[in-house]
């Protein structure tokens, strides 16, 4: 269907290989499959820590399998990661590794960049998180007036707010409840003002979570913020403030005191942080144990993808499907639907990892990719998705492959009439796609003849269900980098540089400009004549002169 022979990506034999198959495989629906193997409901799944994950509703055989094996190997794909995980300098674009999973090994690892070992810096960091963490959640941690600090506001986009706000809600059954942590990333100053509007500024501490300390909606949400704490308490407002930053000197500058400054590598993406110290707020909900919990969850899937053979690696596997739908099948999409409210933030989360990392149409090498890369990444929670999107999953005129995670225990479950409802609406949905309902049996189900069209489901529709047993912070550890793993595995098929994001450059730096032309007369404005025209149309409604 595409040309992915012959791309600067190697693996030629291999692509060749899975095209042909494709092709023989054609016709096979999802129920032939399970109508020929007994077993393959318990043989198509893989256990990646505590999570099962059931495959058998994809549309793959052993063969795709050993296909898409055979297209690691020859792309060498666990060499990938290997190097990534030694401190490679595998982001080529940015001359940096990718070292997120320094971030979760244990204390006493050697992780070298450039022969120094980083690990000491990566201990000491999460050491002094831990400290202040502690110490908020004891209440020694005061602010300028002496009373204790109750509530962070957590500033900070994309990176630096997805994970840390997605994990905070994904925990939020173990939060203390006395610590209020809160979120803004949006330039609306309607968001922070909302977040700040019932807090005290005497009880708040204001962390700016920013890699780079100069992208535009956390820093003037940084100064909006630092502004409503000096209207309150005058101009030494060091002890509410604090940073997780890459640029310390920034910090610094801001005010920040270097005791409230948590170092954020260089090495670390953005979008592969929240293992970093932008989960500061994260942590002192949760407390340091259950952080540390996360992390080693993180640490054992690090573990199982360096070291599981490919056809029993999840993070591998669940990557090479991503390529297998998107390169071979040619599906544009793919929906993630966890059933839980407390993941909200789940799907959000992982859009901005995948396409950010995946929407290039470069290789790293700097060609152009042979064919589609990252899929659009969309999602929300089960079962709320059912209501809204699930009709077009189920009958829409393309197979959208969907990811549903659910859990053995619920987090609450008040007078038990939930969470078996819940969880049998993620098994039917996933049997429904899988299996639909044919015009027969619609029939015979007593559908009059003039909507059997409407009621026939064609099923063939795939689905990966992920079952663990409760959401601890380690399973979440567990999901986020199976998640961030499948993605890296998926760029590195693809041949393109999963760690840059230079799409986001052009945007931001017209932004800088226009903001300015809207704040002053612009003069002769110099851009296309819808944009020179939108411009003046908002002067002039904000009642400056044309
Ligand atoms: O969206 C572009 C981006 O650079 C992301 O990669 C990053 O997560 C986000 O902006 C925030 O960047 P920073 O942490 O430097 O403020």
């Amino acid at each position: 269907m595409f040309p992915v022979t012959g791309s600067d990506t190697n693996g030629g034999n291999a692509w060749a290989a899975l095209e042909r198959h494709r092709d023989e495989r054609a016709g096979t629906s999802l129920r032939d499959l399970f109508d020929a193997d007994a077993d393959r409901g318990e043989r198509l799944a893989v256990t990646v820590g505590d999570l099962w994950v059931d495959y058998s509703k994809q549309p793959v055989t052993d063969e795709t399998i050993s296909l898409l094996a055979d297209l690691a190997v020859q792309l060498d794909l666990p060499g990938f990661v290997d190097r990534m995980m030694a401190g490679e300098r595998v982001n080529t674009t940015e001359d940096r590794p990718a070292l997120h999973t320094a971030l979760r090994s244990p204390a006493g690892t050697r992780v070298l960049v450039d022969g120094t070992d980083v690990m000491p810096r990566v201990t000491e960091t999460l050491d002094r998180m831990a400290e202040v963490a502690d110490s908020l959640r004891s209440g020694q941690l005061t602010g300028v007036t002496g009373r204790p600090i109750t509530s962070i506001v957590s500033l900070g986009i994309g990176g630096s707010h997805l994970g840390p706000a997605m994990a905070t809600s994904a925990l939020t059954h173990l939060a203390d409840p006395t610590i209020d942590v809160r979120f803004a990333s949006n330039l609306d100053g309607a968001e922070i003002s909302t977040v700040l509007a019932d807090l005290d500024p005497a009880t708040t501490l204001v962390l700016i979570c920013s890699k780079t300390f100069t992208t535009m909606e956390t820093m003037v949400a940084a100064e909006t913020a630092r502004a409503w704490l000096v209207d309150d308490l005058g101009s030494d407002v060091s002890a509410h403030l604090a940073a997780a930053t890459a640029a310390t000197d920034l910090a610094e500058k801001f005010g920040i005191s270097p005791d409230l400054t948590f170092a954020l590598p260089d090495w670390v993406g953005g979008r592969f942080s929240l293992p970093s110290a932008v989960g500061l707020g994260l942590m002192a909900a949760i407390g340091p144990d259950a952080f540390r919990e996360m992390l080693a969850g993180m640490h054992l899937v690090d573990d199982h993808l360096a070291s599981a053979p490919v056809h029993s690696n999840g993070p591998m596997l669940l990557g090479l499907f991503d390529v297998w739908h998107r390169t071979i099948l040619g599906t544009s999409s793919l929906a993630v639907v966890p059933y839980s409210s407390q993941l909200d933030g789940f799907a959000p989360w992982f859009q901005q990892v995948s396409m950010e990392s995946l929407g290039k149409r470069v290789t790293a090498g700097g060609g152009p990719v042979a064919g589609p890369t990252g899929p659009v990444v969309w999602g929300s929670t089960g079962t709320d998705g059912q209501h809204a999107f699930f009709q077009m999953l189920h009958q829409g005129t393309e197979p959208i492959p969907v990811d549903l995670i659910g859990f053995a225990r619920p987090t609450a479950d008040p007078y038990m009439a939930h969470h078996g409802r819940l969880m049998a609406n993620l098994f039917a949905q996933a049997e429904a796609l899988a299996f639909g309902m044919s015009a027969e049996e619609a029939a015979a189900a007593g559908t009059p003849s003039r909507l059997v069209a409407h009621r026939t489901f064609p099923g063939n529709r795939p689905s990966t269900t992920i079952l663990a047993p409760e959401l601890t912070p380690s399973v979440l550890g567990q999901l986020v980098a199976l998640y961030e793993h499948r993605t890296v595995v998926a760029g590195a098929a693809w041949g393109i540089n999963p760690f840059d994001q230079w799409g986001v450059e052009l945007g931001k730096t017209l932004a800088v400009r226009i903001a300015d032309e809207l704040a002053d007369d612009p003069g002769d404005l110099a851009h296309d004549s819808s944009t020179n025209s939108l411009i003046s149309r908002y002067r002039q409604l904000r009642g400056h002169s044309a």
